[in-house]
């Protein structure tokens, strides 16, 4: 082993030289960064290079903050490069001293988090952010968690989660941002630029992670970690686009899948992890695995003992190895046997050194780690209500049969009913993490603070998921006392995110038995769902006069709630992912490719269900408002085009109702011949319009052949001459139609 001395002066010098701002976008690494990192590699031994690239967890979540016996001990001998799961600047701040104070060259330690949806402040889950399609919104939610979880010592976050997610039975749909590729993308670059802002060096910015890299959302019959099996096609038009729109964003850190692709685990992917990412895409982060993804390798079948997994995985290409150890036990005898080089150690490390510079820690170990800013960030009252308009705009109208809502302020009895009613815990949903549910705004204290004068009854009903029918009469009894019922009903948050896969999709316990029974009250009723998925809700679609999508929407669920309920915000959410009537229609999406035999009605040899319609309960993009919306004949500003001209579609909204409201526009193409079986529909853009009662706006489109590009028959990605379809509506079924062609 070579141990190079260590000169004071070189050490100093390295230090001294002054950090270059830099734009993610632009430039991730300047050259001055560059040879800092290059300086201090030269300076490194083998087992302070190995250190580097070892991630391990905290005990913050387990046991409070306190150092677990050995994990001192490994950071303070180098053997550490990054920490998960310990955040609080007094406690960063400790660790990284042990670091910084203990280690021959002072190289500090990396923070990182799930910081998913919020962190002290927690936002709606990621699936009700996406049901918002507001960019913007979307964008500050990030921006909130970033400031918060920076200032509590956190540099990195293992988000955004981009994962594309078509079956509803896997728990993480409720991570991610639902079944549409352009969606994803657009809502992935949004959680970037809220994470990383402008220049990952200001203290209230946080370095973002890609993950689960690839097509972990694919896994076989929704069950969390199992394999996945797809065509390249597939992986390139459906499952790709939001990783690759992410890191175009910049974000400079991706974390590897648990899954298998086609058999080979990502983490031992070369095609994934270095053809496409680095070769194909550019990117210049450093990849990490998910928790213990390397040790996995074992189970897999694909790897014999640790080295074998060491070895599998950097040459992958994976520079960091999240809490199996194996790179900390292996690679020194890897290299011994020749069977890695020194290089790919280097490389690895000077990926991660790069960040660590450019998250400036190099010139100050604790400029995340300030009590002050720590007091004044967290749970702030702006902070707060950006959650709210947040969580009201990511609430979708699913049903609102003779207008029952809003509901007035005067009225005079209300029944609050239902297992999630009043459950400050589930509104927090999945992964939140360092959020305190304590904090958090049930449904039943969100309308008790919107309408103090009047009278509201509760009663729970029943257990979210067990098979006690006792508490049913009580809340049947307050029911009939009341003249609205409110009615919540769902998931508990545990039932979703990971390790959460469900083969049912119908109400968990005996709460569609409370439902039943409330409904044989004869009361309106108001449902307010609450749950990290699809549910299948046939039976209250056709009973239930009113039915709120609320996911879980944190902190402030219940005051955004009762806004909408109370009609201080109209409900402008669209469904990011398809409704299904039946389990045995997943995977149901609406961008499926035409068959060969279309549906007919009339011919049993067409593609169908002999006991179940093909259609969705919901569709894609679906989502009413109080008010309504008239859409007017699609006018094209000429029905050729060539590939250089640009074609201006337009369409004129008009609210036809008695609300100011706010519409969201969707634009959808359908190539009509293509040399691969085109989908039906394919969204290609969306914007907002807002409108008073009577009002109409002119919403305009501009599609250029950017948007009629595909992967043809040879896997080139272009664009075929021929007729398209153009489709706008408020959501994927009901549209309006023009056609054109490209010449
Ligand atoms: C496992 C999860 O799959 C991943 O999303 C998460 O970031 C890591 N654990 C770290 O907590």
């Amino acid at each position: 082993m070579r141990i190079r001395k260590l000169s004071e002066i070189t050490l100093a010098a390295i230090m001294s030289l002054t950090i270059l701002s830099c734009s993610k976008t632009t430039m991730p690494y300047s050259d001055v960064v560059d040879q800092k990192v290059d300086s201090i590699l030269m300076l490194m031994t083998l087992e302070e290079k190995i250190g580097q690239l070892n991630l391990v967890t905290s005990d913050m979540d387990v046991t409070g903050p306190f150092i677990r016996k050995g994990y001192e001990e490994d950071i303070a001998k180098g053997r550490v490069g990054a920490i998960f799961n310990a955040y609080g600047a007094g406690y960063t701040r400790k660790l990284q001293e042990l670091a910084v104070n203990n280690t021959r060259l002072r190289i500090p330690l990396l923070f990182g988090y799930d910081v998913i949806h919020g962190h002290k402040t927690i936002f709606p889950v990621p699936i009700g952010e996406a049901s918002s399609w507001d960019l913007e919104a979307i964008e500050r939610s990030a921006r909130v968690a970033a400031e918060e979880a920076s200032a509590q010592g956190l540099h990195w976050t293992f988000a955004p989660m981009c994962d594309i997610a078509r079956d509803p039975r896997w728990g993480r749909v409720v991570e991610g941002s639902g079944e549409d590729p352009l969606l994803g993308s657009l809502i992935a670059q949004a959680r970037v630029r809220g994470f990383q802002g402008t220049d990952l060096s200001q203290t209230n910015t946080i370095l973002a992670c890609v993950k689960h890299f690839a097509a972990y959302g694919a896994a076989q019959a929704g069950r969390d970690y199992h394999s996945v099996d797809m065509s390249e096609r597939q992986l390139r038009e459906v499952y790709l686009p939001p990783y690759k729109a992410a890191i175009d964003a910049g974000a400079l850190s991706v974390m590897s899948s648990f899954n298998d692709l086609n058999g080979i685990p990502a983490t031992a992917s070369k095609y994934l992890m270095t053809d496409i990412l680095r070769n194909e895409w550019g990117f210049q982060g450093f990849v990490v695995t998910d928790y213990t993804s390397i040790m996995e390798l074992l189970h897999h079948g694909v790897a014999a003992d640790t080295l074998d997994a060491a070895r599998l995985a950097l040459n992958a290409g994976i520079d960091m190895d999240m809490q199996s150890g194996f790179y900390n036990s292996a690679l020194l005898k890897l290299l011994n046997e020749k069977k890695i080089n020194e290089e790919q150690i280097n490389q690895a490390v000077r990926r991660i050194l790069r960040i660590k510079f450019l998250l400036g820690l190099f010139d100050d170990p604790y400029r995340y780690c300030s009590i002050s800013r720590e007091k004044e960030t967290l749970l702030s009252n702006d902070n707060l209500l950006a959650a709210r308009d947040m969580a009201k705009k990511s609430i979708v109208l699913l049903k609102n049969q003779n207008n029952l809502l809003p509901l007035d302020k005067n009225i005079k009895t209300i029944a609050v009913v239902g297992p999630l009613a009043n459950s400050q815990r589930d509104m927090m949903g999945s992964w939140s993490a360092a959020g305190d549910w304590p904090n958090s705004v049930t449904l039943l204290e969100g309308i008790k603070n919107k309408i103090p004068g009047s009278q509201i009854l509760y009663a729970q009903g029943c257990a979210i998921d067990d098979s006690n029918t006792g508490m049913i009469d009580e809340a049947v009894k307050i029911a009939k006392r009341a003249d609205v019922v409110i009615l919540a009903v769902g998931e508990a948050a545990w039932m979703t995110g990971e390790a959460s896969s469900r083969a049912s999709l119908d109400l968990p316990g005996v709460q569609q038995e409370l439902v039943e029974r409330i409904y044989s009250t004869g009361k309106p009723i108001v449902a307010v769902l609450m749950n990290g998925r699809p549910l299948t809700i046939g039976w209250i679609d056709q009973h239930i006069p009113s039915i709120l999508e609320t996911w879980f929407l944190g902190t402030q669920a219940g005051n955004a709630i009762a806004d909408v309920i109370f009609g201080d915000y109209n409900p402008s959410g669209k469904l990011p992912i398809t409704f299904p009537r039946s389990v045995g229609q997943i995977p149901i999406y609406y961008s499926m490719r035409s068959t060969g035999r279309p549906f007919d009605a009339n011919n049993k040899y067409t593609s169908k269900y002999l006991d179940e319609s093909n259609d969705p309960l919901y569709p894609f993009g679906y989502g009413l408002s109080y008010t309504t919306f008239d859409y007017g004949e699609v006018e094209l500003s000429s029905s050729e085009i060539t590939e250089t001209d640009t074609l201006d579609i337009s369409v004129s909204v008009t609210n036809t109702g008695k609300y100011y409201g706010r519409e969201m526009v969707q634009l959808y193409i359908h190539d009509n011949v293509a040399s691969v079986a085109p989908p039906v529909k394919l969204l290609k853009q969306f914007q907002f319009v807002d409108l008073k009662p009577g009002e109409s706006k002119k919403m305009v489109f501009k599609l250029t052949v950017n948007d009629l590009m595909f992967y043809r028959d040879d896997m080139s990605y272009g664009f075929e001459k021929g007729q398209f379809t153009v489709y706008i509506g408020g959501n994927s079924r009901d549209v309006r139609t023009a056609f054109f062609s490209l010449n």
